[in-house]
């Protein structure tokens, strides 16, 4: 199985139960308490949303597309100093954040499927980062 058929369909599984958004939000603001401010006016239908914007577009730009390749471009720049200024080490704790949520929320979830997830989204995550400054690669689809 493809690394990103692996995580879709764990996706999928997680999508099956409701509270994932939720969880995300939660685990995130316990690693960082000062994370609501950026959110600030952002109902929960909005926030859904940016979560999984994030996680489709890091998958499509892991398949190759040239198109995600760019919004996670503009991503950094709107999470940057320029913008929204987040600080860097916010987003390694947004990936364990994720990570923990999957692990609450994949009913079958293996270290095969976790690891997975983290190389995936964990490249996607370098790539928003401000500072990273990685250069674009791309996994086998
Ligand atoms: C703790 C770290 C992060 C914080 C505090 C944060 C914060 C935000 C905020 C406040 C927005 C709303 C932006 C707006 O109003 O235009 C947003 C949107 C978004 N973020 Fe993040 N973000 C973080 C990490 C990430 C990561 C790691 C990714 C990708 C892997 C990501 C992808 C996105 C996407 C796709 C949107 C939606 C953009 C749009 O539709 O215009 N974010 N984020």
């Amino acid at each position: 199985m493809s690394d990103l058929t692996t995580i879709t369909d764990s996706f999928r599984r997680c999508l099956a139960n409701h509270a994932f958004y939720g969880t995300f939000f939660q685990r995130l603001t316990r690693r960082l308490p000062q994370v609501g401010k950026y959110f600030e006016g952002a109902d929960e239908a909005m926030l859904h949303a940016f979560l999984r914007k994030a996680i489709t577009t890091s998958l499509m730009e892991a398949a190759g597309s040239p198109a995600a390749a760019d919004l996670l471009a503009r991503i950094q720049h709107r999470h940057g100093p320029v913008e929204m200024d987040i600080p860097p080490h916010y987003f390694s704790e947004w990936l364990e954040a994720l990570i923990e949520t999957v692990r609450a929320c994949d009913p079958m979830l293996d270290a095969h499927t976790e690891e997975t997830w983290r190389t995936v989204m964990g490249r996607a995550v370098a790539l928003v980062t401000p500072t990273s400054g990685l250069p674009l690669q791309r996994l086998a689809p």
